[in-house]
């Protein structure tokens, strides 16, 4: 166990939480998990911050760049450096947990969850005519920031499963932990939405609607430079415990 670099222990507690008897995470592991994510950083995956935002240079840029680190039937892992003031746009992770720690820079994210059955009984008469919009009610969980040191993004299927990812005051770059991982066969695909019209001012009820992906968010890809971490020793690993 002492010889694996951090990222790869930070791996081995993914496979070890997500992959389950019933697929199911249990809160224990999603702690640990979350709090070895929390001491993970730039260095450990060999990712310098840039001198200067690389779209001021090349204006053509993607927003994002992904950065692969390992995906397996049961979580992925990567690196998204976000370019400044670009965003990550409203997206859902269905039956999903995931996890963000910044490495450098600053995110800040908007929150959503799903309204509850019996929440929906409460606003009904509004979602009748949601329903012939095509369009969801959602509760907002609010703003977020998160920097370096400050903490791990999580979210689950009930809790900050809908989310825009905002780079503030320059560049960012977070480690992403999804689990499971997206899956079109699994039915979990990622879909993207839009808020189509505020509430009054004391609700925390959104209506969003389904939309294809914004043509202004697109991302390219970098090759990952840090420890390497591969599924089989993981999963030895994982079977010597
Ligand atoms: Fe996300």
């Amino acid at each position: 166990m002492d010889d694996m670099a951090n990222i790869q222990k930070v791996a081995r507690q993914a496979l070890k939480t997500f992959k389950t008897a019933n697929g199911l995470p249990v809160k224990e592991n999603l702690d640990v998990l979350k709090s070895m994510m929390g001491a993970i950083t730039a260095q450990d995956v060999n990712l310098s911050p840039p001198n200067k935002d690389r779209r001021s240079s090349y204006p053509g840029a993607a927003p994002v760049t992904h950065v692969n680190i390992i995906e397996c039937p049961y979580f992925s892992m990567a690196v998204f450096i976000v370019s400044r003031g670009r965003k990550l746009p409203l997206h859902d992770h269905p039956g999903m947990h995931g996890f963000c720690k910044v490495l450098y820079g600053s995110i800040q994210v908007d929150m959503y969850r799903r309204m509850d059955s019996e929440q929906h009984e409460k606003t009904n008469g509004t979602l009748s005519h949601s329903n012939e919009l095509h369009l969801g009610e959602f509760i907002y969980e609010g703003k977020h920031t998160f920097d370096s040191d400050q903490g791990v993004c999580m979210v689950s299927p009930t809790h900050g499963n809908l989310h825009t990812i905002r780079a503030v005051n320059g560049p960012a770059a977070f480690l992403d932990i999804l689990g499971p991982p997206y899956s079109s066969e699994k039915g979990r695909d990622c879909l993207y939405y839009k808020e189509c019209r505020s509430q009054d001012e004391q609700s925390d009820v959104r209506y969003l609607q389904e939309v294809p992906c914004p043509q202004d968010f697109f991302c390219d890809s970098q090759t990952y430079r840090g420890p390497v971490v591969k599924f089989e020793e993981l999963m030895q690993r994982n079977e010597e415990e």
